[in-house]
């Protein structure tokens, strides 16, 4: 379980980034996270995976996985983690991969170093997680550079590889928000699947995402955990603002994305 402590992040400039969160992670559980731009979702993120810009600081708390604070872990031991323990899914794949090598050679060598697999075996697992996402077509995939491939392929790729080193926990930054409608759907399916092992963080605006993924939801704003609960409660009783208005729109979608109003004339 990671339990995140009384979490404190400032800017070298004095500028409080978090505020004092706290929230947990139970295995098979999917929390999200969601809130406006600006409100520190991913300096949530990038805290937990160890990879903080360098002008912000941790002013006090603790990352607590299994009990073990992860900020007094050495730089190597928290590197180590990335990857095996905490798995990552970017907004947008292209970042995940270097553009200069083929994705089926990078999968290959991520298998290799992280899970200390020979040649072959990594090969293997990577032919194997690339069939399991549904990339069928997975010798030219394999042989594919990153920018020859769509962003959805390159999404389901990212999942391949999160999918073979099966991490205990997987941060999601807005995983779907680059994606169409049907590699949308899929990547909440392999979530899904997901969740019975691990503990998911999915930061999202996606409101129907959210509620079909997550069973908790922590609403954050300028910096600070604003609403935290079940997210069928959090849906039926918005208490904030900005959460009303996510709910309300929420509802107008699903009524067809707009509301039916008499015009004057009708009055
Ligand atoms: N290294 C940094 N130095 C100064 N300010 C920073 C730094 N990193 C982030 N910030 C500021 O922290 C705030 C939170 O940014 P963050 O990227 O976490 O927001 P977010 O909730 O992920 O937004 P979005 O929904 O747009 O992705 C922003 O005001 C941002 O400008
Ligand atoms: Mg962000």
């Amino acid at each position: 379980m990671i339990e995140v402590k009384n979490l404190s992040i400032q800017t070298s400039k004095g500028v409080v980034l978090l505020d004092h969160v706290e929230f947990t992670l139970p295995p098979g559980v999917c929390t999200g996270l969601t809130g406006a731009s600006g409100s520190g979702k991913t300096t949530l993120l990038k805290a937990l995976m160890g990879v903080s810009d360098g002008d912000v600081s941790i002013n006090s708390g603790q990352i607590l996985l299994d009990g073990e604070d992860l900020l007094k872990k050495p730089e190597k031991v928290r590197r180590d983690l990335c990857g095996t323990t905490l798995g990552f899914i970017p907004q947008n794949p292209m970042t995940a991969f270097n553009l200069h090598v083929p994705v089926g050679t990078q999968m290959s060598e991520t298998f290799r170093k992280r899970l200390r697999l020979d040649k072959n075996a990594a090969r293997k697992l990577s032919v194997d997680v690339l069939q399991k996402v549904n990339l069928l077509d997975t010798d030219r995939v394999y042989r594919s550079y990153p920018g020859q491939l769509s962003g959805g392929m390159l999404q389901r790729a990212t999942m391949a590889i999160l999918i073979g080193l099966s991490p205990r926990y997987i941060f999601a930054d807005e995983p779907t928000s680059a994606l169409d409608e049907e590699n949308k759907a899929y990547l909440i399916q392999v979530l899904m699947r997901m969740k019975q092992q691990a503990a998911i963080l999915f930061v999202s605006h996606d409101d129907a995402a959210i509620r079909t993924l997550c069973d908790d939801l922590l609403v954050m704003q300028s910096g600070t955990i604003v609403e935290y609960g079940a997210t069928v409660d959090l849906f039926a009783a918005p208490h904030k603002e900005w959460t009303k208005e996510f709910v309300r729109l929420a509802m107008a979608e699903e009524g067809g994305g707009w509301t039916w109003q008499k015009s004057k004339s009708e009055m």
